[in-house]
């Protein structure tokens, strides 16, 4: 009988370096809001997501056919580029079909810094289908907070508790992991209200002050839920066929 399943929590991606062995399961959650625009697009029929680190490397998708290319830098979307990171941009029918090129102030960066691993990606729009996936495989699990700027931040870390406290109530997981401790205590702390918890957080300000509070309360609290969990193969994030 295999050992129980590990589960670990990165904080930041300053941190991921020591996490980095071994082939897992990496969780990529930027619920402000790159995940959450990630499986809002996958749910409104986006094709495939490309996660781009630079500006640079962006640009050069423009004008490409059939694509989409999105750019956020400080919570805002950038002038010249189709879309920004808001997730109400996806909710319609013009994307079906097309490639997202997406690059993000923090969660593109993540999701490229774990390309080793199993790479899938995960929000509140998502999370039903995330645990199913992660229970059905056998590789230990790291759930990747994508913070802001290498910095820690309260709504990938208690996400991260909310996910971790899922895996952990059932038989094959495990974790002697702090971090995993310290984002479920933070999530339990915090789920009957995210919304309210999350108040004086750094980026829930930050949205507030660019009047993008629905943005908040939309990946906080999604009006819907996707079955889809995206999963990087070959450079692009592809729905993961069960
Ligand atoms: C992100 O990576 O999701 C951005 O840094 C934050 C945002 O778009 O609000």
């Amino acid at each position: 009988m295999r050992d129980k399943r590990n589960i670990n929590v990165c904080f930041s991606p300053e941190l991921f370096p020591l996490f980095s062995d071994g082939k897992k399961i990496v969780v990529v959650v930027d619920v402000l809001r790159a995940t959450s625009v990630i499986s809002t697009a996958f749910q409104y029929g986006i094709k495939d997501v490309i996660a781009i680190q630079s500006l640079e490397e962006a640009t050069k998708y423009k004008g490409e056919e059939n694509c989409i290319v999105a750019a956020e830098r400080n919570a805002e979307a950038l002038e010249g580029f189709d879309y920004g990171n808001s997730p109400f941009q996806y909710m319609n029918d013009e994307i079906k079909g097309k490639t997202l090129v997406l690059t993000t102030t923090n969660g593109t960066r993540a999701i490229n810094m774990a390309r080793e691993h199993i790479v899938i990606t995960s929000s509140f729009v998502n999370f039903n289908a995330v645990c199913n996936f992660i229970k059905n495989r056998e590789e230990d699990v790291l759930i990747f907070c994508s913070g802001w700027k290498g910095n820690f931040n309260m709504e990938d870390s208690l996400f991260a508790g909310k996910l971790s406290d899922k895996l952990l109530n059932s038989d094959n997981f495990q974790s002697n992991c702090d971090s995993a401790l310290a984002s479920i205590s933070l999530y339990k702390s915090a789920k009957d209200d995210l919304f309210s918890y999350l108040e004086n957080s750094a980026h829930r300000n930050r949205l507030k002050h660019l009047n993008m509070e629905p943005d908040t309360r939309f990946c906080l609290s999604p009006t819907f839920e996707s079955d889809i969990v995206p999963i990087l193969k070959n450079g692009k994030l592809i729905r993961h066929e069960k």
